[in-house]
């Protein structure tokens, strides 16, 4: 497994519409491994295979909470309900998060690194994320959301002390906002 470079705004290829994934071979579970082990390195939440420069439909989460590893190959939204403003940002925008409006439940299908076809759904940070992979493979960034880029707010990326404390419960009020800036 390696870490990939995360591609950064404004790389056009973070604005390219993914292609499917025909065949699941060696090479898309090399790139799964190397999504999930970029994920972590980023202490991130989500990422998309675009992110790190290959446009095919796939997509890794991490719930930082539970460390629960979700691997999802073309997927598709099947439904969405609810809506509720939270603070979003994205590792390929680092440094910033903006209010945006997200579906308070999302239902999502597609296939598992084996093929098999899963259902995942998601409340909470689970079915933002969804909604912001599933987004990264349709070349749209959570900005695109917003009526003015004045939105968004500048934060502190992730810094190394941060890590270390991580799983502690002494963690500060900023801290969720810099774990749901690595979308
Ligand atoms: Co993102």
């Amino acid at each position: 497994m390696s870490v990939r470079e995360i591609r950064l705004f404004d790389d056009p290829i973070l604005r390219r519409k993914a292609k499917r994934v025909q065949i699941i071979d060696s090479s898309i579970h090399k790139l799964i491994d190397d999504m999930l082990e970029t994920l972590r390195d980023a202490a991130g939440v989500g990422l998309a295979a675009n992110q790190v420069g290959v446009p095919l439909r796939v997509c890794v989460i991490r719930l930082p909470e539970t460390e629960e590893e979700i691997v999802l190959i073309n997927p598709q939204m099947v439904r969405k309900a609810g809506e509720r403003v939270i603070p979003e940002g994205c590792l390929s925008i680092p440094g910033y998060v903006a209010d945006i409006a997200r579906a308070e439940t999302v239902r999502v299908k597609g296939k598992d690194r084996h093929g098999k076809e899963i259902r995942v759904k998601g409340e909470e940070l689970l079915a933002q994320a969804l909604e912001h992979e599933l987004d990264h493979l349709n070349g749209v960034l959570y900005i695109d959301h917003l009526e003015s880029l004045d939105e968004l707010r500048k934060v502190e990326p992730p810094s190394e002390e941060d890590e270390e404390v991580e799983g502690e419960d002494a963690e500060t009020g900023d801290e969720g906002e810099r774990q749901r800036a690595g979308l």
